[in-house]
């Protein structure tokens, strides 16, 4: 089963950008962690950065076509975007959102999502940690045969 993860903008700096916030690990320590996690899962990961809306689109368009879920952390898109939105929808898979801070309790305009709501789950605020919990529960919600329909 192959899983596309995506890091939205800014993700790419993770490590020196305000790690009180997002916290000291780099993208690709996160990403080795990915990587090692998805062996005990069974998982194949296609994992992929960008600063850039159409190149999130595109990644997640390319998603559609044989990968079974998709992880991702949309960062400032979030908030605003409604094209990842209606990518997300257009591709009809499952989805975990994730975030290394609790957006619920930060900037006002960080409490709303709207990618959220097409979600099969938000998980945020354990650093890290939310994307291996993120990655957990897609496997899990996978396996058990529950998708968007
Ligand atoms: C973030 C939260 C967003 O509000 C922010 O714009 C990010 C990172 C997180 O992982 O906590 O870039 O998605």
């Amino acid at each position: 089963m192959k899983i596309m993860i995506i890091h939205g903008p800014n993700l790419n700096l993770l490590g020196s950008r305000e790690p009180e916030i997002y916290g000291s690990e780099t993208l690709g320590q996160i990403n080795a962690e990915l990587e090692k996690l998805a062996v005990e899962l069974g998982l194949t990961l296609e994992i992929f950065q960008s600063n850039y809306e159409g190149e999130i689109i595109e990644a997640i368009h390319r998603a559609g076509d044989g990968c079974s879920g998709i992880l991702i952390n949309p960062a400032a898109f979030t908030h605003y975007s409604y094209a990842l939105l209606d990518a997300l929808a257009a591709v009809k898979l499952p989805f975990v959102e994730v975030h290394l801070s609790n957006i619920f309790s930060r900037d006002n305009f960080r409490l709303k999502s709207v990618t959220a709501p097409l979600a099969a789950g938000l998980i945020c605020g354990f650093g890290s940690e939310s994307y291996y919990l993120g990655l957990e529960a897609l496997q899990r919600i996978i396996s058990r045969g529950k998708k968007i329909d």
